[in-house]
């Protein structure tokens, strides 16, 4: 089984999930907090859904169409999130979309900045892609805080329009290549 490479940061360690980490996960996603943030995680998060994640997570790894970090502390190797690129390959673009949680307990200390910074790193480097670029909902505004704080920019508001599969307002952030700088 192939995995990311270790990412290191003062902090932190990323790396790939196993299903070791399915009881953590299950727990950290387990808030209705959590859920409210994406189209992507369901309340309550059932038995046997972490399992499943992280084998998608696995398997999409393989095929080259993302990659996603457990982000654990480096101290005692606590996991507390969860920061991916999902490729987008259509050329002529050449992007990724950034996504990420932290679990609740986490929030506000920096680490979804601090491991999202090392996941842009990552992906500039070992990548042949142009940009990335990260939605949140506008009701969600920690998340475009973190999308500021690693050194994207707005790109636009997109009104909830269900059927372009926008369900909320949105806004988008982004960050080219030669824009980033590593840190
Ligand atoms: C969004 C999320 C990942 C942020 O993780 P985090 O580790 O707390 O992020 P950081 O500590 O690096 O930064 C959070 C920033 O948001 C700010 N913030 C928090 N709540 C806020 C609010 N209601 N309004 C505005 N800013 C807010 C914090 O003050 C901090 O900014 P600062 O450093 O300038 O003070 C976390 O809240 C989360 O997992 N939420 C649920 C899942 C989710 O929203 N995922 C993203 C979907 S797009």
């Amino acid at each position: 089984m192939r995995t990311a490479p270790p990412l290191y940061t003062d902090r932190l360690l990323l790396r790939s999930f196993t299903l070791e980490d399915a009881v953590d996960v299950q727990h950290l996603m387990d808030y209705p907090d959590m859920a409210s943030t994406t189209d992507e995680i369901e309340y309550p998060y059932e038995d046997g859904a972490a399992e499943e994640w992280i084998q998608w997570c696995q398997e999409c790894f393989e095929d080259g169409g993302r990659t996603n970090f457990a982000v654990t502390l480096r101290a005692d190797g606590t996991l507390i999130g969860n920061v991916g690129l999902n490729f987008r390959i259509h050329l002529p673009y050449k992007h990724a979309e950034l996504g990420y949680w932290i679990g609740k307990t986490y929030w506000n200390c920096g680490y979804c900045t601090e491991a999202a910074k090392a996941v842009l790193a990552y992906g500039f480097r070992e990548h042949d892609i142009d940009s990335i670029y990260a939605n949140y909902f506008k009701r969600n505004p920690a998340s475009g805080r973190v999308m500021q704080k690693i050194g994207m920019h707005y790109v636009e508001y997109i009104p909830k329009d269900p059927k372009r599969h926008y369900f909320e307002d949105t806004i988008r952030y982004e960050i080219l290549k030669n824009e980033f700088i590593e840190t």
